[in-house]
């Protein structure tokens, strides 16, 4: 069997780091997209290391910019046809500026860009590549697309933007289904080790969304990464409606 071929947006840490690592345990390809070269470097090694073979390609770019978009696809082409799309990478923006309605539009803008925009824009980029039948499209929301929240700083935008992911993807379902491409969209509670959260993790904060949690514990990336490789497997078989 050839080698599978996946794609991880934000793949250098956190829960897009073990996706990217479980996807290449498992015999994928991985390419990891970010913003930060080195950062993905190191988890190219990291993660290489870890499966004892040289399966991570780190590309280099800004999701929110549609020529780097569409250059990171150029390098992704010649890897051949897309078995699994994670559409990982997004932020919890930083609060607006001040208190001003222009402050308050830009921070919106910004976190549309980035936890919205950048899926849009690497899925359509890379529809044409994924694999027909058999390619799994895969995006990572939130449980504050339905519950709010962790964007209280920047007004709920985060939110807002993650919801919008779910109708964007069920449109998608009914564009790729007929091509035998599945698409699913999760959304995790809170994942702790990962670099979301940023300044604001402290022992505190992680008490209090463990104990908002029903389970009475903190997911973890691994958990996420086994559910996209579930979501992601070709075992999974869809049968193409034509
Ligand atoms: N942790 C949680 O509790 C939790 C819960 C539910 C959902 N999520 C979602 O899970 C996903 C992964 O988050 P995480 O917790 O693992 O946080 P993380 O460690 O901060 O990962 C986010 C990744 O996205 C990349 N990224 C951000 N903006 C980008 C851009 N414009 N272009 C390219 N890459 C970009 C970052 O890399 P660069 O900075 O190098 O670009 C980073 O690798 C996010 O969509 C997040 O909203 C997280």
């Amino acid at each position: 069997m050839t080698e599978r071929l996946a794609v991880v947006s934000g793949g250098g840490t956190g829960i897009g780091k073990a996706i990217a690592r479980r996807l290449a345990g498992d015999g994928h390809r991985v390419v990891v997209l970010g913003r930060r070269t080195e950062v993905l470097e190191r988890a190219r090694e990291e993660i290489d290391e870890a499966v004892g073979a040289a399966r991570v390609v780190p590309v280099g770019v800004d999701l929110t910019d549609a020529r780097q978009v569409e250059a990171a696809v150029q390098r992704i082409a010649p890897l051949g046809p897309v078995d699994v799309l994670v559409n990982n990478a997004g932020a919890v923006i930083t609060a607006p500026a001040d208190d001003s309605l222009p402050a308050l539009a830009e921070a919106w803008r910004r976190d549309l860009d980035t936890n919205l925009v950048t899926a849009v824009l690497l899925t359509t980029a890379l529809l044409d590549r994924l694999r027909r039948p058999g390619g799994r499209l895969i995006v990572i929301s939130s449980a504050a697309a339905q519950r709010g929240g962790a964007g209280s700083h920047s007004a709920g935008s985060y939110a807002a933007a993650k919801a919008a992911l779910h109708g964007w993807a069920f449109g998608l379902t009914r564009q790729l289904g007929p091509d035998g491409i599945t698409v699913n969209v999760l959304a995790p509670g809170y994942v702790a080790d990962t670099e979301i959260f940023g300044d604001r993790w402290s022992e505190r904060f992680h008490a209090e969304k463990v104990a908002d949690t029903l389970v009475g514990r903190a997911g973890t990336p691994e958990d996420v990464a086994a559910a996209v490789a579930y979501l992601g497997s070709p075992r999974r078989a869809i049968s193409p409606a034509r």
